[in-house]
């Protein structure tokens, strides 16, 4: 089934969608775990909130995601100690130890059922050249206080060269545990939460900001909160040029013998994650830029393949994908977007995002209460470090240069047979134009140019939607949004379309 195992396992609430105008102190622009977390945080203050998103609460990458709840971050302390010195990186592990135990606390506060279990978390490499690289992470561990363990074994069914382990991490049910916080907030005066309501622009009017939405229904904040997971506005931040995204691929299988005790990630790649919930195993990995393959579909059989020749396993119960951003500098942007203005923002988790967005939520908290908090100067989105950022920040933008270039010069057949479930893309005098079949041997035909900046989209065969290689932005076949950082929709161009091509 391709679903989300998480989504399927609980059923969600439905709230209405915004139709009157609002007039509030906060605003919070997306319902993941985020902006479900900072709401939560915020409901025993006085300030008026209101938490809008634009589909249906917690259904963007907080219902996809692994769920792991871990300061081990792949590799990332020994590079945040050589980027930014000894005290930021023992920030950055503060910060996810301390988003542990706060998501801990509460869920033993309000009594949430999400099967969080405490487990070791490791990462393990099976090629003797990456063993320095894990060693190096161990030292920082311990320069950082982190209680980690170089091993030469794992409960794994094949031999590793080494694994770095952190004791004493976590593993939940994302959504039984955001579910428990928006139910929470229900019960708060303060707090109204709307869906189907996409915002698709921030205008600053006096010292306040009026957000639009796409029905044209305003709401007037004295603080606009951007948990979108890509910021829907930039506001000359451009932090759509410091952020890369990336897809990856998960499988939930049934009926595996000796399933392992902990939570693994592979230092190689293609990267493989693994993990457990109730008798399932889930194995995650097959990473890639969002929009640059089509053949999606082949990173499914991969995933089903690692399952087999290691598990033994066949039955694949729920298959799923999603993305998430990572900055030039692996740190996430939260906090501020411009010094002196009141849009802040929160992402870039680095599919590290259980514990970096309740870090971000606890630090959001703190700059709307105009409170200090020891973590601001690390995650700030204004933050300057060349020899941290300059290196990545050439390589994606090149990356975007070249996908928008490609789009622009590549030259399309016209196209005379297209079997149903199949897409093509074809040139006309007007531009570049998306066909898709589908199975009742209907033709979607949209303008395939992103309505973000301009590139042009590729067809992500698995998922049959329309993905953009630059920023991310995916569509229906339909040519509906499904996530931003584009606004709006694609044109559908029937019109355009010479019939005879067909
Ligand atoms: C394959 C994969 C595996 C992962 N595994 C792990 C893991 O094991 N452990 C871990 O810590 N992290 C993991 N992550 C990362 C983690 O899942 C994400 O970082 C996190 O869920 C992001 O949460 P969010 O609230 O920022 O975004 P989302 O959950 O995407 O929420 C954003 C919301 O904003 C809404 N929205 C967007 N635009 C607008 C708009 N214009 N107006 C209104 N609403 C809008 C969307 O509809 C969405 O509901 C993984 C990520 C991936 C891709
Ligand atoms: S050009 Fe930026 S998302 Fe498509």
């Amino acid at each position: 089934m391709r679903v989300p195992l998480w989504l399927d396992t609980v059923s969600a609430p439905n709230y209405p969608t915004l139709t009157h105008p609002l007039d509030v102190d906060v605003c919070i622009v997306g319902a993941g775990i985020t902006g479900v977390t900072l709401a939560y945080l915020l409901k025993d203050t006085d300030l008026k909130v209101v938490l809008i998103d634009s589909d249906h609460v917690l259904h963007g990458t907080t219902a996809y995601t692994t769920a792991k709840v871990t300061a081990q971050h792949d590799i990332v302390y020994d590079e945040i100690i050589h980027s930014y010195g000894e005290y930021q990186a023992k920030c950055y592990a503060n910060a996810q130890t301390d988003a542990l135990y706060f998501i801990e606390q509460t869920i033993q506060q309000l009594k949430i059922d999400c099967e969080f279990e405490r487990k070791f978390a490791a990462i393990y490499t099976q090629d003797p050249t990456y063993v320095p690289v894990l060693e190096k992470e161990f030292k920082a561990y311990q320069t950082l206080g982190l209680k980690g363990n170089l091993v030469d074994e794992l409960d794994l069914p094949f031999a590793i060269e080494k694994a770095l382990i952190l004791e004493d991490q976590a593993q939940f049910h994302p959504l039984k545990y955001t579910l428990g916080l928006l139910n929470s907030i229900a019960e708060a005066s303060n707090i109204e939460v709307y869906e189907n309501t996409p915002a698709t622009d921030i205008k600053k009017q006096d010292s306040a900001y009026v957000i639009e939405t796409a029905s044209h229904v305003e709401i007037r904040a004295q603080k606009v909160i951007q948990t979108s997971h890509f910021p829907f506005y930039d506001d000359l931040a451009l932090l759509f040029a410091k952020i890369e995204p990336s897809r990856s691929y998960l499988i939930a299988c049934e009926g595996a013998q000796n399933l392992p005790e902990g939570m693994y990630l592979s230092y190689e790649q293609p990267t493989h994650s693994v993990r457990t919930y109730q008798d399932l195993l889930l194995i995650g990995g097959e990473d890639h830029r969002t929009g640059n393959q089509e053949d999606t579909v082949a990173k499914y059989e991969a995933l089903k393949g690692f399952a087999h020749q290691n598990f033994h396993v066949d039955d694949v119960i729920y298959e799923w994908s999603t993305q998430d951003y990572e900055t030039v500098d692996k740190l996430p942007f939260v906090g501020r977007m411009q010094e002196n203005d009141n849009i802040f923002v929160a992402t870039g988790f680095r599919k590290w995002g259980m514990t970096n967005s309740t870090a971000a939520a606890l630090l959001l908290r703190d700059l709307i209460l105009d409170k200090e908090n020891p973590y601001e100067p690390l995650f700030s989105p204004q933050r300057k470090n060349l020899k941290a950022q300059i290196k990545n920040l050439i390589f994606y933008n090149a990356q975007v240069a070249f996908e928008l270039l490609k789009g622009k010069l590549q030259h399309v057949e016209g196209v005379t047979s297209l079997n149903p479930g199949e897409a093509t893309v074809i040139s006309t005098d007007e531009g570049k134009y998306g066909v898709y079949k589908d199975e009742n041997e209907e033709l979607f035909v949209v303008d395939i140019t992103c309505p973000h900046l301009g590139c042009e989209l590729n067809f992500n065969r698995a998922e049959c939607t329309w993905d953009c290689p630059c920023h991310a932005s995916r569509f229906s076949y339909k040519g509906e949004i499904i996530s931003g950082p584009a606004h709006y929709s694609l044109k559908s161009t029937k019109n355009k379309i010479d019939p005879n091509l067909f």
